[in-house]
């Protein structure tokens, strides 16, 4: 089911891979200032759904609404809709500064650097991407290489510069895999704040991050939503753990 006001809006989505049918039916959407989690199995699709929302999987049927309004998703476009995403596998710039990184989150035109040109302009760019890092408690780290860094840290630069382009609505693919239990814990702190100033939809495989902290959960299976709602109500759900979660293992 789609809640009326959403910012995005996943609808009736079918994905096909030639007889492979990857997602089914599905919809979903995000409320402002709400934090859904997307879990599933392995192949249940989780990733096809991100795909399709950043427009790199085009679905057989069905479509995406932003505000209301269906919109053809492109990946370079998505910043000017106020959606910023991280990917899996980081993605920093290897040849630029932690501080750098950021600022190439920011989004041209944006409130960062409407109207600016020139040295003023890197030097409002610079001012806040320094901020930003501090927020995320990265100052220390602004002017080294990301490769120089441990793998949980640049996870958390890729974070900064989504945030650099001052979303609506923060899209995170796995953002806790390859993070240790203790990064695990120091995410969840973080998304719980984040949660309260934008939208943020997670596909993640780590259940206890998700159950912790979403608002709501989709739980896929083999294509399709088989549950969805508080994270609650979606652990006691006997087809979540009959499908998913295990009896027993839902707090895993
Ligand atoms: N490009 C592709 N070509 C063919 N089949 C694909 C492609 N991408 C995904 N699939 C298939 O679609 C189904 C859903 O895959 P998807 O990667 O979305 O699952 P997932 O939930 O992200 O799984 P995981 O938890 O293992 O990452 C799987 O059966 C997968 O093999
Ligand atoms: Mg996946």
């Amino acid at each position: 089911m789609v809640s009326p006001g959403a910012i995005l809006a996943v609808v009736g989505v079918t994905v096909r891979f030639g007889g492979v049918c990857a997602l089914e039916g599905v919809s979903l959407g995000v409320g402002p200032r709400e934090v859904v989690g997307i879990v599933g199995p392995n192949g249940a699709g989780k990733t096809t759904l991100f795909n399709v929302i950043c427009g790199f999987v085009r679905p057989a049927a069905g479509h995406i609404e932003h505000a209301g309004r269906p919109i053809r998703p492109v990946p370079h476009r998505l910043a000017s809709l106020g959606i910023a995403r991280t990917i899996q596998a980081v993605g920093l710039w290897k040849g630029l500064t932690v501080v750098e990184n950021v600022m190439t989150g920011a989004r041209h035109g944006g409130p960062w650097n409407a109207g600016r040109r020139g040295w003023h302009a890197e030097r409002v760019l610079t001012n806040k991407a320094l901020e930003l890092l501090s927020q995320l408690d990265l100052s220390a780290y602004a002017n080294h290489l990301p490769a120089t860094l441990p793998y949980g840290l640049q996870k958390r630069v890729a974070l900064a510069r989504a945030l650099a382009s001052e979303p609506s609505l923060l899209l995170l693919d796995e953002p806790a895999s390859g993070l240790s239990q203790a990064e695990v814990d120091d995410l969840a702190q973080r998304l719980g704040i984040l949660g309260k100033q934008m939208a943020v939809l997670m596909v993640e495989h780590r259940v206890d991050l998700v159950m912790s902290v979403s608002d709501r959960v989709v739980v896929l299976d083999f294509g399709q939503v088989i549950a969805s709602g508080s994270p609650e109500q979606v652990r006691s759900d006997p087809k979540v753990i009959a499908a998913y979660l295990g009896t027993g293992s839902a707090g895993q």
